[in-house]
């Protein structure tokens, strides 16, 4: 066999040994975001993966180097925003997030793209999208709303 089929090979398998450590963390109900079900139903479907300690993982959590790819929107994506942890966020973060939530949203920007060609039942519809419109909305109204100096740095 041709010598660069066996380096291909070898490779492929010698990446599997560098694994990733993404587990989730014990859920503390207290932190973790409550509210209307209809809003948690498209969160933990469209979001959570990323967004929280519930993340679902699939059959390749395993397999080099898609495992790193995940981990990295896991890690990253908690880090961004984790609504296992909503309590404990600062409200001027959160005020922000959920600003950003409202545009990555709308310009189908979240869920990312790679994430919804292995998940079609995380896509938003149109009456998904409105219910998380609104969700962030009333957020950010029972957070005290945008202050300006927010909204300064927003642009
Ligand atoms: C496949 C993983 C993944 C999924 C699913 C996902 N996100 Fe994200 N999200 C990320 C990552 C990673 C970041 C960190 C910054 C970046 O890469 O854009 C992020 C960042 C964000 C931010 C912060 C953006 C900013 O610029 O401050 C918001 C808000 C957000 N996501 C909302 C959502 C919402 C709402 C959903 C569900 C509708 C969602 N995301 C689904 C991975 C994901």
């Amino acid at each position: 066999m041709n010598k660069l089929v066996y380096v291909v090979i070898g490779i492929a398998i010698a990446i599997q040994f560098i694994r990733p450590d993404f587990k989730n963390q014990p859920v503390d109900d207290k932190l973790a975001l409550n509210t209307d079900p209809k809003v948690m139903t498209i969160l933990k479907t469209s979001c959570y993966d990323c967004h929280s300690s519930e993340t679902k993982y699939p059959w390749y959590q395993n397999v080099a180097p898609v495992s790193w790819i995940m981990s990295n929107h896991i890690v990253q994506g908690r880090k961004a925003l984790d609504f296992s942890n909503w309590a404990n966020i600062d409200p001027k973060i959160k005020l922000l997030r959920l600003e950003r939530a409202k545009q990555v949203v709308n310009n189908d920007m979240m869920p990312k793209h790679d994430y919804l060609m292995m998940h079609e039942n995380a896509v938003l519809n149109k009456v998904d999208k409105q219910t998380l419109e609104d969700f962030f909305d009333s957020q950010i109204i029972e957070l005290g709303g945008i202050p300006n100096e927010l909204k300064a740095l927003d642009k």
